[in-house]
């Protein structure tokens, strides 16, 4: 969900909307907006995306306000769901992400009290709560104080009151909460992206902290920091849409991650971030990636980049599985959590697991300041630049591009001969331009995608250094196409999907150049003596006719290839998408960042 409120001299509305239409990718099930003018609560609000919104509000007046952009959690999408939710008096109003995990508790006394609650949401019950404990508190904030005292759950939240038309009260316990600072305004939002445009002057509120914050005056834990994002950073300029945008900006974004980090000279990688001493790395004996959805994926590329190039056992998990599981953590463990957001709550929850028992943990994180790069205290930062699309291109190619740089360090100071490290220096090097004549190649992608649109089902396969390519593919495919796709091993093929195979089910088979082809191209060929279509994702020579079509990448150093083979597969989800008319930015059910559990 996405969160905006201002407090100033202008009219609140246009920002407040203007901000939504930035956060809409982190949800869009619904959005609204409550404003003050002359001492009354005014609330607009539907189950509609925020260029609907805006007609709704038409020319509403008042100088402070909150808005709203939702992802559901508790309670269907409705108009009465959305946010602002306001208390029975309609004095207070309230906007919220994260997830009040005692509402039915706190729904339940309130109604024992005699309060009707109008949603379905936990949200809500934060409103009456509010009125009712300002009636005992001198201050807003102390009233919010004393009710986030009965909530479990976490939260970003900001209340306001029509009776104090000069302030708002921001809270923070999981979900994120950035102040941007303006001359005699102050803006609120749950992301810089909805701040940039009008300041680059910007304060994040710790966890546990709850401010008042006012025109002129705020005071948080936090000093007043600057970022460099401006507002065109999230233009989509001449692009019809964020994943478009940012898979072209690939090449480019893949240079900035290399950028200052490639030793020629010893044929190595350093990794400043991280501050960690080449001799406690030597001690590393496992190393873990944890992330959730495609980060977990880029998470396995790394953890096989770090066994093929360091020799250390390496394994990925969803972080999500891993914090509810009470993980055996030990000292000589290097855990890595990957994040683009930096927000994830199942992610930032395996960080904060792991720091209690003493886990040493990195951040692989995209957000500079957020609050995994935050709890991890070191780490690698991806430099992707902004990503908006939720389905994730840039950031996860930066991804497995630094896990490259990672495992290329990690093995120089053991087994990696210099010969071979000095081949993956200039591999990595080429990565740019390689990914670059990937991208030219969208037309025939494009008439690929056309051809197998209409499938109902694709399978994905790959073994190896082909299968987290696979799993990520299909996990495009999935998201933005709504075509239902299964990633599988090879070799497990035989073992019971095969059963499926037949002329309606396409097959997207990963086949990298290395010592795998010849059973790679038996894989193909067990699939059509079923009848089953074959497209090939490859670097290698294929026998002619093998294939019913080809994805062709450039050959690279063989460890590499899993970054390279992941590219045309972006691009085939987003043509299969286009081509059935997908919203491809705004996928349905889905949302950017996911800061509920
Ligand atoms: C959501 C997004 C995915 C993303 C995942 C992890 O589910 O829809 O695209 O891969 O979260 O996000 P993160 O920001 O932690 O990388």
């Amino acid at each position: 969900c996405g969160i905006v409120g201002y407090v100033g001299h202008r009219e609140a509305a246009p920002v407040l909307v203007e901000g939504l239409r930035r956060l809409e990718y982190r949800g869009y099930d619904s959005a609204g907006l409550a404003l003050v003018h002359r001492g009354r609560l005014k609330v607009h609000k539907a189950a509609v995306r925020v260029r609907e919104l805006n007609d709704l509000v038409g020319k509403a007046q008042g100088t402070v306000g909150i808005a709203h952009t939702r992802w559901a959690t508790h309670g269907e999408v409705t108009d009465v769901n959305a946010h602002p939710h306001t208390d029975t008096s309609g004095r207070f109003a309230v906007v919220h992400n994260g997830i009040v995990e005692n509402a039915d508790e706190l729904r339940g006394k309130l109604q024992a009290n005699g309060v009707t609650l109008v949603s379905e949401t936990d949200t809500e019950a934060l409103a009456h709560m509010i009125a009712a404990a300002a009636q005992q508190h001198e201050s807003l904030e102390g009233a919010v104080r004393a009710v986030l005292r009965a909530v479990e759950g976490t939260y970003g939240l900001v209340v306001l009151d029509a009776r104090r038309p000069g302030e708002l009260v921001v809270a923070r316990n999981g979900s994120p909460i950035v102040l941007g600072v303006g001359e005699g305004e102050m803006f609120i939002a749950s992301d810089v992206s909805a701040l940039v445009r009008h300041t680059q002057r910007v304060v994040y509120l710790e966890d546990g902290e709850i401010a008042t914050v006012r025109a002129g005056d705020f005071q948080t834990s936090g000093r007043a920091e600057t970022v460099e994002l401006t507002d065109d950073d999230y233009e989509l300029g001449e692009y019809s849409d964020f994943m478009r945008k940012e898979m072209a900006e690939q090449p480019e974004a893949v240079r900035r991650a290399l950028r200052g980090r490639l030793d020629t000279r010893f044929a190595t990688a350093h990794l400043g971030g991280l501050r960690l001493d080449p001799r406690d790395l030597r001690e590393v004996r496992r190393v873990k990636f944890l992330g959730c959805g495609t980060a977990y994926y880029a998470g396995q590329i790394g953890a096989n980049l770090v066994e093929e190039l360091a020799r250390i056992p390496a394994d990925a998990e969803p972080a999500s599985e891993f914090r509810y599981r009470n993980p055996v953590v030990d000292s000589d463990t290097l855990y890595v959590a990957i994040s683009q957001s930096g927000e994830t709550l199942d992610t930032l929850a395996a960080v904060q697991e792991l720091k209690r028992k003493g886990g040493n943990v990195i951040g692989a994180v995209n957000v500079v300041g957020s609050a995994v790069a935050r709890e991890c205290g070191s780490g690698v930062f991806l430099h992707a630049g902004p990503e908006v699309s939720v389905a994730s291109t840039k950031a996860f190619t930066n991804m497995t591009v630094s896990f490259a740089m990672l495992a290329l360090w990690l093995g120089r100071i053991r087994d990696l001969s210099a010969a071979h490290g000095a081949r993956l220096v200039s591999a990595l090097q080429a990565l740019p331009e390689q990914i670059e004549s990937v991208l030219r190649t969208d037309q025939e992608v494009a008439d690929i995608a056309g051809k197998y649109a209409s499938a109902r089902h694709m399978f994905f396969i790959g073994r190896v250094r082909g299968w987290p390519v696979a799993r990520e593919g299909a996990q495009k495919l999935k998201e933005i196409s709504y075509v239902h796709a299964e990633a599988y091993q090879a070799a497990e093929l035989k073992h019971g999907p095969l059963a499926l195979i037949d002329p309606e089910m396409p097959s997207v088979v990963v086949v990298p150049r290395d010592e795998l082809l010849a059973k790679n191209i038996g894989t193909i060929e067990q699939i059509k003596a079923r009848g089953g279509p074959v497209i090939a994702v490859t670097n290698a020579e294929l026998p002619a006719g093998l294939a019913d079509a080809e994805l062709r990448v450039p050959a690279n150093e063989p460890e590499l290839d899993p970054i390279l083979l992941t590219v045309p597969l972006q691009m085939l989800a987003y043509h299969v998408a286009a081509a059935l008319g997908r919203d491809i930015d705004k996928p349905r059910n889905l949302a950017k960042s996911v800061t509920v559990e």
